[in-house]
Parts: structure tokens; C-alpha cells; sequence
């Protein structure tokens, strides 16, 4: 559709936020596996995926790099799955450590604190080799669930599992001093290997949102529609990313950011707003945590210019649209001369009426917006009814406002019905055009009778 060929509102405020965290390079590349050391320190992609399965994807959205510990929920979803929650939890605990993610970090009970440090989630690969009779047998499993949740095969880079098997001195000291403590109870070096070969799974940042969006939306992946993992343990796991995926940072990460969050030292970060999206970042910049520096800062954004924190509390609702319908159907007669009636008779087609309701924040105002502009083709004036919204945010408020300037450039115009002046406040001209072609107004009539004067207009201005 060449009408529109350019990016949409949300991919400009996504460019924008990618744009503003490109300044400054810094941060150092993961050289403790040498691999990783000579992988392009530029690279730069950010991918949302919404909770229908679109995915907006910026920039070097489509580098592949592994996957690091952001498999680290992956495999503790599956460990939980097949050996139960009371099982997991008598050997891995859920509490913050506060410590650096390779740190040899037990609590009293000689558990593992949680599953996101280097030791909890060497345990829970061991956990498969206790079901899976060998550790190929639990990657294939391994693999097939992080594809169940990408929503396409992954695969292993081969060079990468090489170099972390012979520089992962550390790791293995972890798992034979878990095993000492008669924790881990399947060979060491199985555990070792399957803890390397899961952080060596190759992703782009279109998968992490993807894989965010399946934990999003409970289980079920947004893409292919099917459940990857059951609603309990997605519960779970965004529980423990909230209080232990960011490590020693968690309570400024909770406090600025408020997404249940991984990062791994391959440069991704995986974010997950539940009910609503997944993030996926790649920068393999780190800071001194383990953390990619621009991805941190690209989240911070995020959740800020788009009112992404958890906490942000809007009374949630899936079906932002009511209804969505044409001018024929509102059975409202206006106040129009014969010649003008004459013109506008069978051209109320060319009016779409969209019916808005509950609280306005990011996702629902991306889906409607989404929706205007697939559409846009189709009308000529779009009538946005906010009569049955209670809240609007004040991203949502901009890109209304945003919206109805592109609809401008297009020659199209928007109403919209807001009597309550939730999206712009309303000063004594009620109807008076509020920003560029935008027109706020009270009640369906008024709304019926400005976009029928935009036509009289679009057809004046044609002759
Ligand atoms: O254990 C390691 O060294 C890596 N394979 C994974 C560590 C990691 O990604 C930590 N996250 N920031």
C-alpha cells in the first residue's frame, strides 16, 4: 500500500529511542569467552512484539547472537514443568542474591539462591538430565521449547559452545561444588554441557520480543497462537526475572524500568510487560554487571516514553476497540442544505467510526492506531469515540495527537468524541479544531457533522 510506504508513528518513536541510546559507546565485549570477543561491537537491534504477534523490529533486528542467560528462565520454566515446583524449589531458591552472576552463591540450605545466577540455572539444566536419558536427548527438548516460545527453529552456534567449553573453568567448578553439596545430582560435566550448549542457542532480537510476548501473554506464544508453557509457570518465572533477572542492579531496574527482565552477556536483553509485550534488545556492549550498556539504556526508555512499568496502573482491557463501523449505520441525521445532502448521499462509507473503551495505554492505542492505518485506504474522515474510555496515558495522549497530524498529511481527517476531555482538555470552543486537523468534540452529532463538512470541503478543494 504505497499510501503507506513510510514508518508508522510507533516505528518513528522506536527509531527515536534507538537513535537516542547510540550515542556514547560504552561498555566492553564479553572477552572472558573468546568467541564473543570478536563479534561487531556496533550492532544494534530492538524488536517489540505486541500481544497479537506484530512485531515492530528496528534496526539490526536480524543479528544473530547467542543467547547467553536470557535461556536461563527458558530452562527453569522447563525444569519446573517436568519435575513439579515443590521438587525445583527443595533444590534451587528464588531469592535475590544481590551478587554477580557467576558468583558461587549458595543459601543455608546449599541451594543455589535463585535460577538467573550462573548456579541456580547450571542446577536446572541438571534438572532435565534427571528426565532425559542423555544430554543430547535434553538439548533436542531444550531447543524445541526456546522454538516453541520464538515462534521458529533455533539453532546452536557451534563456535561459541566450543570456546565457552574450553574456557569455562569457573562453570564447572560451580557444578562440582553443587554436586558436593549433594544437589546436583547428574554428572557434572553433562550439566556443564548442556548449560553451554542452551547459552550458545542463536536468536535475534525479533525472537527474545517474541519469546517475551509468549511469557506476556501467559504461555501462549503471540505468533503461532500456541501455548508453549503453562500460565503457572510463566507466573513463576516473571516472578524471579522481576526480583533476580537484572543481578546486583534488581532494585533500580525494578524502580526505573518495572519489566520482569533477563539480560546475557551475548549482548540481549529480553523484557516482558505481562498482558501486553515483549522487548527484545541487542547491544553486545556490557557494562561491569553483565548488562548491555545501550540495551539497559534502550529499556529505560522504553519504559518510560512509552508508560511500559508494570506499576503503571491503567484498568486493563484486550478489547480497546468496541466497535469499529461506517457512517451508514449511525441513523443521525445533520442539518444540511439539498445540494449537500445530494453530494453527501452514499458517501458516508467514507467515514469510519471507531468505538474506544476502558484505560489507553501504549499496546491498546499501538493496536488502534495500527488498525486506522491499515485501513486508512478506506475512509476518508475516521470518527475515534472515546465516550467509553476512562483514562488515557500520556503516551497514548501524543500519538492521538500524532496520528491525527499524519492523517493531515494524507488528507484525512480524525474526530474525536471525547466528552469527558480525556485526551486533550477542552477549552470553551469546544469544537474548534484542537491541533492541525484534529477536532475534538462531544457527542456523536457533532463528530457525524464535522466529518461531513470535511468532505464538502475535500470536494470543494477537487472542484
Ligand atoms: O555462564 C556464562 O559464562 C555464560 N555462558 C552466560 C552468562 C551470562 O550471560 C550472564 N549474563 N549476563
Amino acid at each position: 500500500m504505497t499510501l503507506f510506504a513510510g514508518p508508522s508513528l510507533v516505528e518513528s518513536y522506536l527509531e527515536q529511542i534507538h537513535n537516542s541510546c547510540l550515542v556514547g559507546g560504552e561498555g566492553a565485549l564479553a572477552d572472558y569467552i573468546p568467541e564473543l570477543a570478536g563479534v561487531d561491537p556496533t550492532g544494534f537491534g530492538l524488536s517489540l512484539a505486541l500481544h497479537d504477534g506484530y512485531v515492530y523490529s528496528i534496526a539490526d533486528a536480524d543479528i544473530g547472537f547467542t543467547i547467553q542467560s536470557v535461556s536461563k528462565p527458558l530452562t527453569y520454566a522447563l525444569a519446573l514443568t517436568h519435575k513439579g515446583f515443590d521438587a525445583v524449589d527443595e533444590r534451587i531458591g528464588v531469592e535475590p542474591s544481590g551478587e554477580a552472576f557467576n558468583e558461587i552463591s549458595v543459601d543455608s540450605k546449599r541451594r543455589p539462591r535463585n535460577p538467573m545466577i550462573n548456579a541456580g540455572a547450571i542446577l536446572s539444566a541438571s534438572l532435565l538430565l534427571e528426565v532425559e536419558p542423555d544430554v543430547d536427548t535434553a538439548f533436542g527438548e531444550l531447543v524445541d521449547f526456546y522454538s516453541a516460545c520464538a515462534g521458529r527453529k533455533l539453532v546452536l552456534d557451534e563456535d561459541v559452545y566450543r570456546s565457552e567449553m574450553k574456557s569455562g573453568a569457573r562453570n564447572r567448578a560451580i557444578a562440582y561444588m553443587l554436586q558436593s553439596f549433594g544437589v546436583l545430582h547428574a554428572e557434572p560435566e553433562h550439566a556443564i554441557d548442556l548449560y553451554f550448549r542452551q547459552c550458545s542457542v542463536v536468536v535475534t532480537t525479533d525472537d527474545l520480543a517474541v519469546i517475551g510476548g509468549t511469557l506476556a501473554n501467559g504461555g501462549v506464544n503471540p505468533r503461532t497462537g500456541r501455548r508453549a508453557v503453562s500460565q503457572s509457570v510463566v507466573q513463576r518465572v516473571l516472578s524471579v526475572m522481576t526480583t533476580c533477572g537484572m543481578y546486583d542492579g534488581a532494585g533500580d531496574w525494578v524502580t526505573t524500568v518495572g519489566l520482569p527482565a533477563k539480560s546475557g552477556v551475548g549482548g540481549g536483553i529480553m523484557a516482558v510487560l505481562p498482558g501486553q509485550l515483549g522487548i527484545g534488545v541487542y547491544s553486545p556492549l556490557l557494562d561491569e554487571h553483565g548488562n548491555s550498556v545501550r540495551g539497559v539504556k534502550a529499556c529505560k526508555r522504553l519504559s518510560s516514553d512509552l508508560g511500559l512499568h508494570m506499576f503503571n496502573v491503567a484498568r486493563e482491557s484486550r478489547v480497546t476497540v468496541r466497535g469499529f463501523y461506517s457512517a451508514h449505520e449511525l441513523h443521525i441525521t445533520t442539518d444540511r442544505s439539498d445540494s449537500e445532502r445530494r453530494y453527501l448521499h452514499g458517501k458516508h462509507d467514507r467515514i469510519r467510526i471507531y468505538e474506544l473503551q476502558g484505560d489507553l495505554t501504549f499496546s491498546g492505542t499501538e493496536s488502534v492506531l495500527r488498525r486506522l492505518r491499515s485501513s486508512a485506504t478506506e475512509f476518508e474522515v475516521a470518527i475515534l469515540d472515546l465516550s467509553r474510555v476512562d483514562h488515557v496515558d500520556e503516551v497514548s495522549r501524543s500519538m492521538f495527537v500524532g496520528a491525527s497530524q499524519n492523517l493531515r498529511g494524507l488528507q484525512r481527517s480524525a474526530v474525536i468524541v471525547d466528552p469527558d476531555g480525556v485526551v486533550i482538555k477542552r477549552h470553551s470552543h469546544a469544537s474548534e479544531p484542537a491541533r492541525g486537523a484534529q477536532f475534538v468534540v462531544t457527542t456523536m452529532h457533532e463528530a457525524l457533522t464535522r466529518a461531513e463538512d470535511f468532505l464538502l470541503k475535500l470536494a470543494v478543494e477537487e472542484g
